[in-house]
């Protein structure tokens, strides 16, 4: 018997524990296991139905990801599910935890399924750029139509047992003890003389023609928007029409041939790599050497923007909040903020009154810092202005109890500098939101110099609360998000100066995936924003630095973006989507004029081929410098924080699969034009010349 699969024998059932932490992944050894446990029970003639249960947390949760990629070994999944579904014996599959990928198709092998109430159950196989392999599109369908099975593929979220038992995919739940339940069910079974009930047999779900007609085509236009760009989703489509119209067996084929296609996808790498990454970046030394403080209670200062979106974030995380702003009129507007956004979500019936009550019960505005005495973490949001913020950390050192984190959230500033004014640096931590605060998932939890590592294990733990994705940066201009950002920013402004339309540019983005172009980001957060910025950073800017002045002149004009219905689009009345704005183009070509610049023509390809070099390059200088633990974390803060799209993994794991010679070469030969800019980072000379990738250096890490 396999290590993975236990088999023993109760009463006239052979129950199969499947026993491999943390998720019962089914790697070889579990695949192994499931067809010699099938195979025993069949040889046994006392045995007369068989059991599949998980043991631990959950019932596989998928196939082992991290087997992907290496040299295929058998039994495939695909075999031990149609395996389980051959048995002469009735198979009884009983799930709790996650049911998930492999883990539902192999259940969906079995015979009957029992699940506990609070198992969760899906086939989110298109959130790694696959698609369900052994059978779990075909099966899906013949038991529950195309609409539950597409919803389960394309969508990837898992659905409850209730659910899932009124879609025919489960037969039966109880609350009790799981396996007593299971057993007891295939005694039923048993007496009952139910034989085997092959779910590849089954047609319930291929009955009513029309409607799964209209699901397929209902389904191709929701894909056509939301997965623009991604390959898995509509293959899984192309599965679903399939088993509505082919015997099954040529159904399991057809869905076999379209996995293997995904396989072969980049899409697929830089998925699993995203998968990976995000799991990885909570991996920091702090949090391995010191466990988090107590969080029961916490304070945000400011009540504008972001006070208002971390506040939100944490109230429906459960915790109470304190808001304190500087005077009533103020406190008034940021506990406005709040319920605006509460308002906003039972409009669209996404939240009931009775939810915005429980939530607003936990919120406590103030306008005296002693309100915050109890908090065991405080937020600052207050203005972006180092003696502002200063000015609040001096009180908060009064005010704060003893061992309460002191958090700021400031953009670009230097959090030592906020730290040293307090008599307490090792409490002091940077928390760095993205704004929607509520929304985003990227917290950077920013380390200064001197935090106690308890305290910086605590920003992740609020991360974990607030079900955040939580990435370490060190304490430098920009962090690791804004920093690389910027960089690409001024590439893409660069370009617009040299001839590329901004229009072209933002198309060009888009086309690689982002949701918007970086010039309509701009529009969105507020030119005014990185104009204070620039003007902050005016007097240190190096001489040699390429500066272009058209933002700025846009910003002089009082074009800020959205807010002011005008920047680098214009929104006509109360419009979210903008059109070119003509006067932009009137002001580069002055600018160009100014600088003696000749416009020049851009392709799609070139543009991103500059905005790409200049974006990794930016992450290889965060790395060399610290500012990042590791490259995958810069991956992380892109896809969360920025727009990256997903099935690129992420800047550094697509450097990695475009080869970092070539990205190399690409900044030799943009570095003639301008050497400051394009100097290539020391890291990413040294690992092309050693023949290393990104990849290397996250196995190092
Ligand atoms: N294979 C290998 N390792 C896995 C895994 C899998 N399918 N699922 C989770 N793990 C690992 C994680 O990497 C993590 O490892 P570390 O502790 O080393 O970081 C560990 O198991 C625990 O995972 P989480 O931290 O994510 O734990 P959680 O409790 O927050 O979530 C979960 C549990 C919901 C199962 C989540 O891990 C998850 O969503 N897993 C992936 C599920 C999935 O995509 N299944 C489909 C797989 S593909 C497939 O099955 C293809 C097919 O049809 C043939
Ligand atoms: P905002 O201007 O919307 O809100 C700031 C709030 O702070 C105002 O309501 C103001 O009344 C209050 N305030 C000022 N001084 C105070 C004091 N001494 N005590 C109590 N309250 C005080 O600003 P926003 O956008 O919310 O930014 C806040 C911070 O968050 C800044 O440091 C900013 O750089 C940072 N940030 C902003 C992001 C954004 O996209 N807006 C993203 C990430 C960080």
């Amino acid at each position: 018997m396999s290590n993975a699969v236990s088999y023993e024998i109760n009463g006239a059932v052979a129950v199969l524990t499947i026993d491999n932490p943390p998720v019962n992944a089914l790697g070889l050894d579990v695949r192994q296991g499931l067809v010699a446990g099938i195979e025993q029970a069949e040889a046994n003639a006392d045995v007369q139905a068989v059991l599949i249960i998980g043991a631990g947390r959950t019932f596989p949760a998928g196939a082992d990801i991290r087997e992907f990629g290496k040299p295929p070994m058998d039994p495939y999944l695909p075999e031990v599910v149609s395996r389980i579904e051959a048995c002469t014996k009735p198979v009884i599959a009983a799930l709790h935890g996650t049911a998930l990928g492999g883990g539902l198709e192999v259940a969906l092998g079995a015979h009957y399924r029992i699940a506990a109430p609070s198992a969760r159950i899906g086939l989110p196989e298109v959130n790694l750029g696959i698609l369900p392999g052994a059978g779990g599109t075909q099966r899906t369908t013949r038991i529950a139509g195309a609409k539950a099975a597409l919803d389960m593929a394309t969508g990837g979220k898992p659905i409850g047992a209730d659910k899932a038992q009124k879609l025919g995919i489960i037969d039966k739940i109880d609350d009790g003890d799981l396996k007593q339940a299971a057993l007891a069910y295939a005694g039923e079974l048993i007496s009952s003389g139910a034989g085997p009930r092959p779910s590849g047999a089954r047609t319930e779900g291929l009955s009513d023609e029309s409607t799964n007609r209209a699901a397929i085509e209902d389904t191709k236009a929701i894909l056509a928007k939301r997965a623009r760009g991604q390959f898995a989703p509509f293959r899984i489509v192309e599965c679903v029409e399939a088993a509505l119209t082919l015997p099954i067996d040529e159904g399991l084929a057809f869905e076999r041939a379209k996995f293997l296609e995904c396989m072969e996808t980049p899409q697929r790498l830089g998925m699993i790599h995203a998968f990976f990454a995000e799991r990885t970046c909570t991996k920091v030394p702090e949090a391995s050497r010191a466990a988090p403080r107590a969080l029961n209670q916490i304070a945000v200062i400011g009540g504008g923007t972001m006070g208002a979106g971390i506040t939100v974030a944490a109230l429906d995380a459960g915790l109470p909040v304190v808001m304190v702003e500087r005077d009533a009129e103020s406190i008034a507007r940021g506990q406005a903020n709040v319920e605006k956004v509460y308002d906003g979500l039972i409009k669209r019936g996404r939240l009931d009154a009775a939810s915005k009550d429980k939530r607003m019960a936990l919120y406590t505005p103030a306008t005296d810092y002693s309100a915050m005495a109890d908090a065991d973490l405080i937020i600052e949001a207050v203005f972006e202005n180092l003696e502002v913020k200063q000015d609040v950390f001096k009180q908060l050192d009064k005010i704060a109890k003893p061992g309460a984190v002191l958090a700021t959230n400031t953009s670009y500033l230097d959090v030592d500098a906020i730290a040293n004014v307090t008599s307490r640096p090792q409490d002091v931590i940077g928390l760095h939101f993205f704004s929607p605060a509520n929304i985003m998932k990227l917290l950077e939890i920013v380390v200064p110099e001197s935090p106690a590592d308890n305290a910086v294990s605590t920003g992740f733990a609020l991360a974990k609360r607030l079900k955040k994705t939580a990435v370490r940066a060190a304490n430098r201009d920009g962090f690791i998000g804004n920093r690389i950002y910027k960089a690409y920013g001024l590439c893409a402004t660069y370009m617009m100066e040299d001839g590329a339309s901004p229009y072209d540019i933002d198309k060009a983005i888009y086309d690689f995936g982002y949701p918007i172009g970086i010039f309509q980001v701009h529009d969105l957060a507020g030119m005014d924003i990185s104009w204070a910025n620039r003007k902050r950073l005016a007097a240190t800017r190096a001489p040699q630095e390429r500066y272009s002045a058209v933002q700025d002149k846009l910003c002089e004009a009082g074009w800020f973006g959205q807010k002011t219905g005008r920047g680098m689009y214009v929104y006509p009345e109360g419009a979210r989507k903008g059109e070119p704005n003509p006067d932009v183009l009137e002001v580069i070509s002055e600018e160009q004029t100014r600088l003696g610049i000749t416009p020049r023509k851009f392709t799609s390809d070139e543009i991103m081929r500059r905005y790409m070099a200049a974006m990794v390059n930016e992450g290889a200088k965060v790395l060399q410098e610290g500012v990042a633990l590791r490259p995958s974390d810069i991956d992380v803060v892109a896809l969360y924080g920025y727009g990256f799209p997903r099935y690129r993994g992420g800047p550094m794991k697509y450097a990695d699969m475009y080869g970092l010679d070539k990205l190399l070469a690409d900044l030799r030969e943009f570095e003639l034009e301008d050497a400051h800019f394009w100097k290539p980072a020391d890291l990413l000379v040294d690992l092309v010349a050693k023949g290393r990738t990104f990849e290397d250096q996250n196995k190092e890490s």
